[in-house]
C-alpha cells in the first residue's frame, strides 16, 4: 500500500464549505503548510475573499454539496487543474434548532441535504477523486455522538455521517485511501446565528464543558490536519472528539458549588 501523503508541501486539498468558519481555517491551514487548496462552497462572495486572502495557492470553487451535478463538474475542474486531490475535507454543515415537534419536514430535509447527502457526494467522489494514499476527514459533531433535545434534524444527519464515514473507511482501505471523522462540541462560529438559537446559553453551556472554553476553528483544523497526515497514517475509520472534554463523562455533583469533584 502507498505510503500516505496528505498535509504537506505539494498536495492538493478541497474543503467543502470554505468560505468561513471552521473550514475557512482549514484552508488556511493547510495553505500555510503549503498545499494547493480549493476552497468550496455556496456562498461565492465568501469564499472567492477566502481564497483570495490565502493567496495563489487557493483557489475558489462553487459547489453546493447536495448537488450530485455540481459535485461532477468540481471534481472535473480539480482533475483537469492537475490531477486528483491528496486531501477532502468535507466540512459543510448547517443546524437547525428546534424540538422534533416544531421541525417542519422541510427544516428535517434541509439538514439532512446539506449534512448527511453532502457527506455522502464527497464520500461516493472520494473513490475516484482521491489518490490511493490520501484521506478524507468528514465532519460529524459532538451532536453526532450524544442525542441532544432540540437538535433532532442535526443529530440525525451528524450520527448518519459519522456511520457512512465508517462504511467509506471499510470501503475504500483497500485503495489505501483513509476517512476518518472529526466531532467538534461548541466551536465560536456563525452557525448558531440564526433565530433558532437565540435562547441559547452559551455561558451555561461552557459551565458543562471540563476545559471551560468553547473551541476555535483553530483547535478543529488542527484535529483536521493531523487526521490528514502521516501523523495519523494507520487511523481509518475512527472519530476525532475535538469538544474539551465534554463526551468523556460527566462530574460526580457535590454540594459545594463551584468545586470540582
Ligand atoms: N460550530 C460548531 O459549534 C460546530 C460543532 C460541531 C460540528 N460543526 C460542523 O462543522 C462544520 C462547519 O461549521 P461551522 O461552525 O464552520 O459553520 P459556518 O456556518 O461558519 O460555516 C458553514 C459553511 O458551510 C457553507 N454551506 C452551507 N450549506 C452548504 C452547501 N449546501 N454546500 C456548500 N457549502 C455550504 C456555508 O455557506 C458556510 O460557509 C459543519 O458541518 C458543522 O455542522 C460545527
Amino acid at each position: 500500500m502507498d505510503a500516505p501523503t496528505a498535509a504537506s508541501h505539494g498536495s492538493r486539498v478541497l474543503v467543502t464549505g470554505a468560505a468561513r468558519g471552521i473550514g475557512a481555517a482549514c484552508a488556511a491551514r493547510f495553505v500555510a503548510r503549503g498545499a494547493t487548496v480549493y476552497v468550496s462552497d455556496v456562498d461565492d462572495e465568501g469564499g472567492r475573499a477566502v481564497a483570495d486572502s490565502l493567496g495563489p495557492s487557493a483557489h475558489y470553487l462553487h459547489l453546493d454539496v447536495a448537488s450530485e451535478a455540481e459535485w461532477d463538474a468540481c471534481v472535473q475542474t480539480i482533475e483537469a487543474d492537475g490531477g486528483r486531490l491528496d486531501v477532502l475535507v468535507a466540512n459543510a454543515g448547517a443546524a437547525h434548532r428546534a424540538d422534533i415537534a416544531d421541525t417542519s419536514l422541510a427544516d428535517f430535509r434541509r439538514m439532512l441535504d446539506i449534512n448527511l447527502v453532502g457527506t455522502f457526494l464527497a464520500l461516493k467522489n472520494a473513490n475516484t477523486a482521491v489518490k490511493s494514499g490520501g484521506s478524507v476527514i468528514t465532519v460529524s459533531s459532538l451532536r453526532g455522538i450524544l442525542a441532544t433535545a432540540k437538535l433532532g434534524a442535526y443529530g440525525a444527519s451528524k450520527f448518519g455521517v459519522r456511520a457512512l464515514t465508517r462504511v467509506a473507511a471499510l470501503e475504500l482501505a483497500e485503495r489505501g485511501i483513509r476517512v476518518n471523522s472529526v466531532c467538534p462540541g461548541s466551536i465560536d462560529t456563525d452557525i448558531t446565528g440564526s433565530e433558532d438559537f437565540a435562547d441559547h446559553d452559551v455561558a451555561g453551556y461552557v459551565r458543562t464543558i471540563p476545559m471551560q472554553r468553547r473551541g476555535t476553528t483553530a483547535d478543529v483544523a488542527d484535529a483536521v490536519v493531523f487526521l490528514a497526515g502521516s501523523e495519523s497514517s494507520y487511523i481509518t475509520g475512527t472519530d476525532l472528539v475535538v469538544d474539551g472534554g465534554l463526551a468523556a463523562g460527566a462530574r460526580t455533583p457535590t454540594h459545594t458549588s463551584g468545586q470540582k469533584a
